[in-house]
């Protein structure tokens, strides 16, 4: 009866479960159907600001003792700390759009953490963005919908890739925040410390991905990163 039910449907006998043992054709369609849903629910979340974070802000609570910034000096420290907020926008789209087509359960899982670390990274930055009476890029959607999009692509690359462009990821991501330690007013504790915070964690998502199993990545590819990676901390400087 439920067969018959099936098929009036258009769904025909492959409802049940095919020679296999593998999840209907219907319901995996469904599934991927849902799956998609919900990362652009994500996305918007993330969008948005109102993504649930875990970690507290390292630059702990404001204080009436923290060094008073010049109108330049905040200007500048904001613009920082909005390429920095575009960075963990685009690593927080790369490792959903990469996990979303990844087949390995564990590799999924590591990409999904590093994701979640991201957010962290991404609320502390916006919070700063808002003591300095500045605001995320407006470019934003743009970078995500970029950023997934690579994620999809590189995930078609087999695991080791995968995991090599993640690995890439953290280390471009890694000296570029060795250099806003750098350019950051050195009076500006707060920024610094959730800069310092977030470099220490993109060396362990760098390690972890190398720890299973990231290969190198041809140099024209880790070329074409560092060329989006400029265009992207350029404009987001201002815009
Ligand atoms: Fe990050
Ligand atoms: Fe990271």
């Amino acid at each position: 009866m439920e067969q018959v039910m099936h098929e009036a449907e258009g769904m025909g006998p492959a409802a049940g479960p095919d020679a296999r043992g593998a999840a209907p054709a219907w319901r995996r369609r469904a599934g991927r159907l849902d799956a998609i849903l919900a990362e652009a629910g994500r996305a918007l979340r993330v969008l948005d600001g109102t993504v649930s974070h875990e970690r507290a802000n390292p630059a702990g609570p404001a204080s009436a003792d923290d060094p008073a910034l010049s109108d330049a000096e905040s200007r500048h420290a904001a613009g920082l700390m909005r390429v920095n907020h575009v960075g963990e926008i685009c690593a927080q789209a790369l490792y959903r759009g990469q996990a979303l087509l990844c087949r390995d359960e564990g590799i999924r899982r590591v990409l999904l953490r590093a994701a979640e670390e991201e957010v962290d990274h991404l609320a502390w930055c916006r919070q700063r963005l808002d003591e300095l009476h500045s605001r995320p890029s407006l470019l934003n959607p743009l970078w995500y919908a970029g950023s997934f999009g690579l994620g999809l692509v590189a995930s078609r690359a087999g695991i080791p890739y995968n995991l090599g462009f993640m690995a890439e990821t953290e280390r471009q991501v890694e000296e570029h925040l060795d250099g806003h330690l750098n350019a950051l007013p050195d009076h500006d504790r707060r920024s610094r410390r959730i800069v310092t915070r977030m470099r220490d964690d993109e060396i362990g998502h760098r390690t972890t991905a190398e720890d299973h199993g990231a290969a190198p990545l041809p140099a024209p590819v880790r070329g074409a990163m560092r060329l989006m990676s400029r265009i992207m901390t350029t404009t987001a400087y201002r815009i």
